[in-house]
C-alpha cells in the first residue's frame, strides 16, 4: 500500500475520499487550512474508518510548510482537493481566486518536485467543458473556456499539469473531472457542510427538508429540457471517492496524463432531484419557480465510458441512494459538522 498526501481532505469530496482511501489500506496525510471545512470532519474519518492518520494545518500558499510535510513524511502521491470553489464567489473575487488554487498548486507541484514525488490526481470539473461543447461530455472535447474565474482555474490548472508533464515524462497525472457530487457517507457521519447560504442545489433542499430554509427557488423552468429545470449529472459522494481511489492506484503504476469524467452518464432536472428527496425524507418540500441564474445551462452530463475502460470504475448509486444518504446526514446533523 502507498502513502498519499490529501490536500483538502478535511472537505467535502476528500473526507469521503479519505474513508476509502483508509478503507483499501493506504496509509494518508491530511493537509488542510480549514477556509471551507472543519475539525470534526477528521474525527468523523476516524469513528468510519477506525483509523488514525496524520494531519497538518496548514495552506497551499505556503511553500515551506509543504516542503516540511514532504521531508518528513515518504509520499508516494498526492490527491489534491485543495482550493476555493464557489462559482458565484469567484466572479467577485478573481484575484483571490487566481491566487489561491492556481499559485497554490504551483506551490505544490514545486514541492512534489523537489522531493521526487510525481504522482497526482488533481480535482478538475465539468465546468472546463464551458457552454460550447455538446452533451454528453466526452474527454476529448476542447476544454478552453469557462464561464467563471473558478471554471478557469481548472482550465488552466488543467494546462499547467500538461505542462509539467511535457517538460518531464517521469510523472502521472490524472485530471478527474467531477460532474455533481450529493449525497452523503451512509453513516450519516458526514456530508456536505457548506458555509453560510448554499450555493448549490443538494445542501439547500436539504436544510428546506430540516426547516433551516423556507422554500427551495428553482432557477429558472423554461429550459429546453423535460420539465424546463437545468438537468445535471448527480454523483454519489461515495462513487466519487471510489473513483479516485481507482486514480491513484492508477498514477501508482502509470506515467502519462490522463483527463477521467467522473459521473453517471444519467441526468436528472431539479424537480427529480427534489421529489426523490421528498420521497426520501418522508415529506413534501415547497418551491418557488425563480428567474433563471446567471452562466447556468440546460444540460450538462458526462459520458462515462473512460473511466470505465481505463480504471474499470462505475457509479453503482443511483439518485435515490444519493437523497436517502442526503437525508440521513442531515436529519442527524441539520446544524453541519
Ligand atoms: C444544479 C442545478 C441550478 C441551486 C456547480 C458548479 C460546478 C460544480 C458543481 C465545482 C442547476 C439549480 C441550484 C438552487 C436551483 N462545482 N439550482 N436552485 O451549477 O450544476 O454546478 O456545482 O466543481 O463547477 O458550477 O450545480 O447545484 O449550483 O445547480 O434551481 O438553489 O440546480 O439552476 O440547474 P451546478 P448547482
Amino acid at each position: 500500500m502507498a502513502t498519499i498526501l490529501v490536500t483538502g481532505g478535511a472537505g467535502f469530496i476528500g473526507s469521503h475520499t479519505c474513508v476509502e482511501l483508509l478503507g483499501a489500506g493506504h496509509e494518508i496525510i491530511v493537509y488542510d487550512n480549514f477556509s471551507n471545512s472543519k475539525p470534526e470532519a477528521l474525527e468523523r474519518i476516524k469513528k468510519i474508518s477506525g483509523k488514525d492518520f496524520r494531519f497538518v494545518e496548514g495552506d497551499i500558499l505556503d511553500l515551506d510548510a509543504l516542503d516540511k510535510v514532504f521531508d518528513e513524511n515518504k509520499i508516494d502521491a498526492v490527491i489534491h482537493f485543495a482550493g476555493l470553489k464557489a462559482v458565484g464567489e469567484s466572479v467577485q473575487k478573481p484575484v483571490e481566486y487566481y491566487h489561491n488554487n492556481i499559485t497554490g498548486t504551483l506551490m505544490l507541484i514545486k514541492a512534489m518536485r523537489a522531493h521526487d514525488c510525481k504522482r497526482i490526481v488533481f480535482s478538475s470539473s465539468a465546468t472546463v467543458y464551458g457552454v460550447d461543447n455538446p452533451v454528453p461530455y466526452v474527454e476529448t472535447m476542447p476544454t478552453h473556456t469557462s464561464t467563471n474565474p473558478y471554471g478557469y482555474t481548472k482550465v488552466m490548472i488543467e494546462q499547467i499539469l500538461q505542462d509539467v508533464y511535457t517538460a518531464d515524462k517521469d510523472w502521472s497525472i490524472v485530471l478527474l473531472r467531477y460532474f455533481n457530487p450529493i449525497g452523503a457517507h451512509k453513516s450519516g457521519l458526514l456530508g456536505e457542510d457548506p458555509n453560510g447560504i448554499p450555493n448549490n442545489l443538494f445542501p439547500y433542499i436539504q436544510q428546506v427538508a430540516v426547516g433551516k430554509r423556507e422554500f427551495l427557488g428553482v432557477f429558472g423552468n423554461d429550459y429546453d429540457t423535460p420539465d424546463g429545470t437545468g438537468v445535471r449529472d448527480y454523483i454519489h459522494v461515495m462513487d466519487l471517492a471510489n473513483g479516485h481511489l481507482c486514480a491513484v492506484d492508477y498514477v501508482l503504476a502509470h506515467k502519462g496524463v490522463e483527463a477521467v469524467n467522473l459521473g453517471t452518464g444519467k441526468g436528472s432536472s431539479v424537480l427529480d432531484v427534489l421529489h426523490a428527496f421528498e420521497k426520501a425524507c418522508g415529506k413534501e418540500l415547497p418551491y418557488k419557480i425563480m428567474p433563471r441564474r446567471a452562466g447556468d445551462i440546460a444540460w450538462c452530463y458526462a459520458d462515462a465510458t473512460k473511466a470505465k475502460e481505463l480504471f474499470g470504475w462505475e457509479a453503482r448509486y443511483g439518485i435515490d441512494e444519493m437523497c436517502e444518504d442526503g437525508w440521513r446526514f442531515i436529519e442527524q446533523n441539520p446544524n453541519g459538522l
